[in-house]
């Protein structure tokens, strides 16, 4: 009994303790649930200089970037700061064989060379409010998931009409903590973006796959854009006439670097944690789903990176598919690390005892809360085995071409079953168009090696019922490859220009022959046999999950009242704030907090696909001419810091405890991936570009003394 009560002991500690560096928190609550714990560990501003809706602060710097990373505003001519590999998508598009950007950078020397983007936007913040009641309104302990769905997005819909707003302004209504909490977020969205600058990929994305979720890193992953107004300095679609957007406010950028324990904060746009699981649900995470998924991924990346090995022209087509599979993979390995090592299945346990024990000591919760958690632990166990086949499916038929090209040809034929040649044509029109983007980067021999793997896992690691009979049909002897032969074969839909042949005739005659297509039928077998044997199934099991987690969200809120909670990231603007400093990933090794210019040409292998460096940083190099941004002779490039961040804060800034800008956050340590379901204060980091490294490569590679004159740059030693 004592030990129990001991072990209890420890566990409240460290629960309340470890918040420490933890929690991605809303900046309008800042000032009531973190300022003074913020200015404790270094903080020298208010949190109404970071969030303020009455005067300019911070927030008004920080764009949601195309809604996938974020950038912050550097200057009074709304010049932005992002990734590499946020950017990366318009460095491509701009990119040819005559000006290739992606390998050799991209430089705007005056605002005349900058290069539109129609797809892209920067998105602001203007304001946000709790609007919990008016969206909960009408819904009851009693309503089904159906029903409160339902409620809630009539309450939304009417809400929306009456939010306080300017006509170029957008409402956005979000849910947090499960659904527990909404809040209102006015926005407003600036739709011309242009490029004003990339460096080579060899120094945006040095160190590629390899170093990708590694320290100690040395990528200088940045690029630049510009946000263009209208005349009004407001929202405009892109004109030759619109003019540099004016903003609110502007980050200044600090020449003085950090010190290790130094206080940092993290402005940006987490997209997706998940970090109030039961246990029963972590380790599913870390002993089923995520192995399969990395075992369907290893499968895949063999297969391409054998292609890309040998062909100069795969290797660039399958790059950018090559990366974003890599990317995943290699972090779903770090989080079962992590899990495993950290014993994140231990913690949760000892968290739902400590739950436990304080529900039975009041009656109002045990009557609320009582046997919820073996309910999850039920529900989580029933859901398993649709939740694998679920993502069996989704990352088969996606690494699979085929799998997409199908996707798209089902819209044509649903386009025309529905509106009829009409339907047909101006659907074509569009499928046409994505179908010359997919077929960009495809091989059909890669393609064709991909199926063969993964229908071969498909079959063998999956029950029968989960298994399309039609592909049953199509395989002889477990000889694989013939029957991918034999599709491919066969198949009008493996090149762009059989499915243009297709396409041409009457509707009718060319829907027909689309639903004929042997590779059409059969992924719309395994469509079919997915839907009928687990998608149904699995829907109605995860509505109860979703209210059964929706409820233990507010238990906890309940239960442990006097902690701090952050809600779940869900690409809303969050501010992280946390201490400068190294790790000890494994026995015996401890990492520094920063890397130097020194450590790239460490890493140097002349002509190589990830390490090549160029010529002129060499040079650089070897003279030391660093200029302002060296320090002792040395170029600081990358560091480290225990900011808890996740996918969609690549691109935000980092910044100092007076606020202004001292890095560019890209990524994180492998060892701590899993802080997207278990944050641990001793091996979670967030990594950094330092600042002084995207300015010596603006100014002293590029050249690009125009970027530089724009920038108000402050240090308190003098430089
Ligand atoms: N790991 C980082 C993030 O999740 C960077 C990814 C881009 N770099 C790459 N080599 N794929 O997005
Ligand atoms: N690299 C990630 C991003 O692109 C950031 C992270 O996952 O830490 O947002």
């Amino acid at each position: 009994m004592k030990k129990i009560a001991l072990v209890l002991f420890i566990t409240v500690l460290f629960f309340y303790q470890s918040f420490a560096d933890e929690g991605m928190w809303l900046p309008q609550l800042l000032q009531s649930l973190n300022e003074k714990q913020m200015k404790k560990m270094g903080m020298k501003i208010n949190a109404s200089d970071i969030y303020s809706i009455s005067k300019s602060s911070l927030k008004d710097a920080i764009v949601s970037f195309g809604g996938f990373c974020t950038a912050e505003v550097i200057s009074n001519e709304g010049l932005l700061l992002t990734n590499h590999h946020c950017g990366f998508d318009a460095i491509q598009n701009h990119s040819s064989i005559q000006n290739n950007y992606i390998r050799d950078g991209f430089w705007a020397y005056n605002k005349g060379q900058e290069l539109t983007n129609p797809s892209l936007f920067a998105t602001f913040i203007i304001r946000i409010d709790e609007v919990t009641n008016d969206i909960l309104k009408g819904v009851t302990s009693n309503s089904t998931e159906i029903e409160r769905q339902r409620i809630i997005d009539k309450n939304i819909a009417a809400l929306k009409t009456t939010i306080k707003k300017e006509s170029y302004q957008d409402v956005l209504i979000r849910a947090f903590f499960e659904g527990n909490k909404y809040f209102c977020f006015v926005t407003e969205t600036y739709k011309d973006v242009r490029l004003v600058g990339a460096p080579p990929s060899s120094i945006g994305n040095f160190g590629k796959d390899t170093d990708n979720w590694m320290w100690p890193r040395h990528t200088g992953d940045f690029s630049m854009f510009r946000i263009y107004a209208g005349k009004d300095n407001k929202p405009a679609a892109y004109s030759a006439d619109n003019v540099p957007y004016k903003p609110k406010r502007s980050l200044n950028i600090s020449l003085d670097g950090v010190k290790e324990n130094d206080f940092t904060m993290v402005f940006g746009f987490p997209g997706r944690t998940t970090q109030y699981l039961h246990s029963a649900a972590v380790k599913q995470i870390m002993d089923v789903l995520d192995p399969a998924k990395i075992a369907i991924r290893e499968k895949a990346l063999t297969v391409i990176d054998g292609f890309m090995r040998k062909d100069e022209g795969i290797k660039i087509k399958y790059a950018a598919k090559y990366a974003s599979i890599q990317n995943a993979y290699k972090k779903w390995q770090g989080e079962v690390l992590g899990l495993r090592s950290k014993d994140a299945v231990g913690k949760k346990k000892q968290l739902e005892a400590l739950f436990e024990k304080i529900v039975l000591a009041k009656p109002e919760m045990t009557a609320m809360y009582l046997n919820l958690l073996k309910k999850l632990e039920e529900a989580y166990a029933e859901i398993e085995p649709y939740a694998l086949a679920r993502d069996y499916y989704n990352e088969i038929t996606q690494k699979i071409e085929l799998g997409n090209v199908t996707t798209q040809l089902r819209s044509v034929v649903n386009a025309f079953e529905k509106d009829g040649e009409k339907g047909f044509i101006n659907a074509k029109t569009g499928v046409l168009v994505s179908l010359e983007n997919l077929f960009g980067e495809y091989d059909v021999n890669v393609d064709k090696k991909v199926f063969e793997v993964l229908m071969k896992m498909y079959v063998q690691d999956q029950k029968a019922a989960n298994i399309s009979p039609y592909f049953t049909t199509l395989v002889q002897n477990n000889n694989y490859e013939k029957a991918a032969s034999a599709i491919y074969d066969q198949s009008k839909i493996t090149s762009l220009e059989s499915i243009k042949n297709l396409l041409n005739g009457n509707a009718t005659d060319v829907v027909e022959a689309i639903k004929n297509d042997i590779a059409f039928k059969l992924v719309s077998d395994m469509a079919k046999t997915f839907s009928d044997n687990v998608a149904k199934k699995l829907a109605p099991l995860q509505a109860t999950i979703n209210s059964l987690q929706r409820l233990y969200m507010q238990a906890q809120l309940d239960v442990f009242s006097d902690k701090n909670f952050y809600p779940d990231a869900n690409s809303t603007l969050r501010i992280t704030y946390g201490n400068v400093k190294g790790y000890t990933p494994k026995d015996g090794a401890k990492y520094d907090f920063y890397t130097y210019l020194d450590g790239i040409m460490e890493k140097y292998k002349p002509g190589d696909y990830e390490f090549d460096v160029p010529a002129k940083i060499i040079e650089l190099y070897k003279k030391k001419d660093f200029g302002r941004y060296g320090v002792n002779g040395k170029q600081p490039v990358c560091f480290i810091a225990a900011n808890h961040t996740t996918g969609g804060n690549s691109g935000s800034p980092a910044l100092d405890a007076y606020g202004n800008l001292i890095g560019l956050n890209f990524d994180r340590v492998w060892e701590g991936t899993m802080s997207d379901i278990n944050y641990d204060p001793t091996i979670c980091r967030n990594i950094m570009v330092d600042i002084r490294y995207v300015l010596f490569i603006v100014d002293k590679f590029a050249g690009a003394t125009n970027i530089i004159k724009e920038l108000k740059l402050v240090s308190k030693t003098k430089r």
